[in-house]
């Protein structure tokens, strides 16, 4: 079985988010996700999510391509994920492309290109200025 996993915040889900999902799990048999918790969020990349992680993990795990959802607590977590989970290819987005090259030397390295047009971040500015 070819396992896959991938990360990210997915906070304020949205349909980038669905489409790297979907995309991730194309490219194996098992779709693990690692979900940033609130705490790694805040300290690691100074952004506070609108939804806590449970309720971020929970949507995640709904999802018909996902099949387990793993919590993100550290940058440094992916080489033991790899490890413990049995990981053939790790995915992230482009905008991290060539950041996780390292991890070649554990899996298959690739980075999707990103759904345009849509960002959680973006969400929250138009709630913000147009809703
Ligand atoms: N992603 C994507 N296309 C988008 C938005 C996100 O492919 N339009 C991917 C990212 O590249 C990443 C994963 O989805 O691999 C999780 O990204 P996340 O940071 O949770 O989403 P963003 O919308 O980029 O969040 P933010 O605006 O807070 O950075």
């Amino acid at each position: 079985m070819k396992k896959v996993i991938t990360y990210g915040t997915c906070d304020l889900f949205h349909y980038g988010h669905l489409e790297i999902l979907r995309r991730a799990r194309a490219m194996g048999d098992y779709l693990v996700v690692a979900v940033s918790t609130d705490e790694f969020n805040w300290e690691q990349k100074q952004k506070r999510s609108v939804y806590p992680y449970a309720h971020r993990a929970a949507i995640v795990e709904a999802i018909e391509f996902v099949d387990e959802v793993i919590p993100e607590n550290t940058w440094e977590q992916k080489i033991e994920d790899a490890r413990q989970h049995d990981i053939d290819v790790f995915v992230m987005g482009s905008d991290w492309a060539g950041t996780f090259d390292d991890l070649k030397q554990y899996c298959e390295v690739v980075y999707l290109p990103r759904t345009e047009g849509i960002s959680s971040t973006d969400v929250k500015l138009d709630v913000k200025e147009n809703h």
